[in-house]
C-alpha cells in the first residue's frame, strides 16, 4: 500500500511522532510506502509532496512542530480544490490519506470523505476539543508548559504580593485552563463554558488577600467570556481563514482587577510558547499509538474514520461522531476546580 499523510491546522508537540509512527508502521509492519504531503491541504492540492521512510524520521520523536508544515487551506475553500486532490491522489495511487488535524482540518476530512476519498483520522490540538476521543495529543504538554509558568508566578506574586493573570489558549473549551489551574494552585480559573462575572472574581481576590499576605493567581482562557451584563470586550478580529484571533483578554481582566480592588496586578499571556518545543513523554506515547492505529487502519481499509483514546484503549470511531461537536469541559472536572476557588 502506498500512504499519504498531511498535518492541518494550528501546529502542536506531537505532530512528527505520529508522522514517524505511521511511516515506522506502514514500511515495516505492512510492506508500503509513504508520501508526506506539505502543508497541510495545500500540499495535495498543488502536490506538493514529499517521500518518507524510516531513514527520513530519524530524530523526529522528541521534535516539536511538523516536518511537513502546516496550514489552515482547505481543499473546500479553493476553485477546484476537491477534483485537484481527487487527481493528485489517483495519479499518485495513494492507497488513503491520513489527516492529522483538529476540528477544522478533521470536519474537511469527513467532508472529503464523504466525497469519495479514502481516508483515516487522527486528533491533534492542544486545546483537546475534539469529541470521541478522551485526549488529543499536544494537550499535556500544553499543560505543563502552563503549570510550570503558574509555579513560577506563584513565587514572584508571593513576593510583590500581586495578583497574576495568566492567559492560556483554549478557544471553545477551558481544558488547559482548567488543568493547569488546578495543577497550578490558581485563586480563579475562568473558561469559556462559564460566563464570568468580573465583579465575582474580584471578590475571590480580595478574599484571598484578606486572609493574610497571599498573591493569587487568576487563570484565564483566551476564550473566556464575560456574563451578559457585565464588561464588554471589544470584537477580535479575523484572519484570512475568517477564524478569530484569540489573545489578549488577560490584559482587560488585570486591568479590571487592578482598579477595581487596588492590587498590584500584572499579566503573562502564554499564547504559542504552549504550542512549541518538545512534546512529554506522554504525548510523544499517545502521538505513537495513534499513528501506529491510522496505519493498520488503512491496512484494514478502515476509512471514514478517526483513531481515538478511549479508556487508556486506542480505537477507530467514524469521523462523523469526531466531528459531530466539540468536546467541553466535563461538569465533574469543573465541579472539582471550583473546590479551589478562593
Ligand atoms: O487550536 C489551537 C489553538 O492553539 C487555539 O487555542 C488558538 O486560539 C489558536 O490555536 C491560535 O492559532 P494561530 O495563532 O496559529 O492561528
Amino acid at each position: 500500500m502506498h500512504v499519504g499523510i498531511l498535518t492541518g491546522g494550528g501546529d502542536c508537540p506531537g505532530l512528527n511522532a505520529v508522522i514517524r509512527a505511521v511511516v515506522r508502521r506502514v514500511e515495516r509492519g505492512h510492506g508500503g510506502t509513504v508520501v508526506g504531503f506539505r502543508d497541510g491541504w495545500r500540499g495535495v492540492i498543488e502536490d506538493d509532496a514529499v517521500d518518507l521512510d524510516v531513514e527520513a524520521c530519524r530524530g523526529l520523536l522528541p521534535r516539536g512542530g511538523t516536518v511537513l508544515g502546516t496550514s489552515r487551506i482547505q481543499p473546500f475553500g479553493v476553485e477546484g480544490g476537491v477534483e485537484a486532490c481527487r487527481a493528485i491522489l489517483g495519479a499518485r495511487s495513494v492507497t488513503a490519506l491520513v489527516v492529522v488535524g483538529g476540528e477544522g482540518t478533521l470536519s474537511c476530512a469527513r467532508q472529503m470523505h464523504d466525497e469519495g476519498l479514502p481516508i483515516v483520522g487522527v486528533p491533534k490540538t492542544i486545546d483537546n476539543d475534539i469529541a470521541g476521543t478522551d485526549l488529543t495529543f499536544g494537550f499535556a504538554t500544553a499543560v505543563e508548559i502552563a503549570t510550570e509558568a503558574i509555579d513560577r508566578l506563584h513565587t514572584t506574586a508571593e513576593s510583590h504580593d500581586r495578583v497574576m493573570v495568566v492567559e492560556v489558549m483554549g478557544r471553545h473549551a477551558g481544558h488547559i485552563a482548567a488543568w493547569a489551574g488546578l495543577a497550578g494552585g490558581a485563586t480563579v480559573t475562568l473558561v469559556p463554558e462559564e460566563p464570568f462575572d468580573i465583579e465575582e472574581v474580584c471578590e475571590r481576590v480580595r478574599r484571598r488577600h484578606d486572609r493574610g499576605r497571599y498573591a493569587s493567581i487568576v487563570v484565564v482562557a483566551e476564550g473566556a467570556v464575560p456574563a451578559a451584563g457585565t464588561i464588554e470586550l471589544p470584537e477580535p478580529e479575523l484572519d484570512r481563514f475568517g477564524h478569530a484571533r484569540l489573545g489578549g483578554i488577560g490584559n482587560r481582566i488585570a486591568a479590571e482587577i487592578g482598579s477595581r480592588t487596588d492590587f498590584e496586578t500584572r499579566v503573562t499571556i502564554l499564547g504559542h510558547v504552549q504550542r512549541g518545543g518538545t512534546p512529554t513523554a506522554f504525548d510523544r506515547v499517545l502521538a505513537t499509538r495513534l499513528g501506529v492505529a491510522a496505519a493498520d487502519a488503512v491496512a484494514a481499509g478502515d476509512f471514514g474514520t478517526m483513531s481515538a483514546l478511549r479508556g487508556g484503549d486506542i480505537v477507530q470511531i467514524p469521523l462523523e461522531e469526531a466531528v459531530s461537536h466539540l468536546k467541553t469541559l466535563d461538569d465533574d472536572l469543573w465541579e472539582t476546580v471550583r473546590v479551589f476557588f478562593a
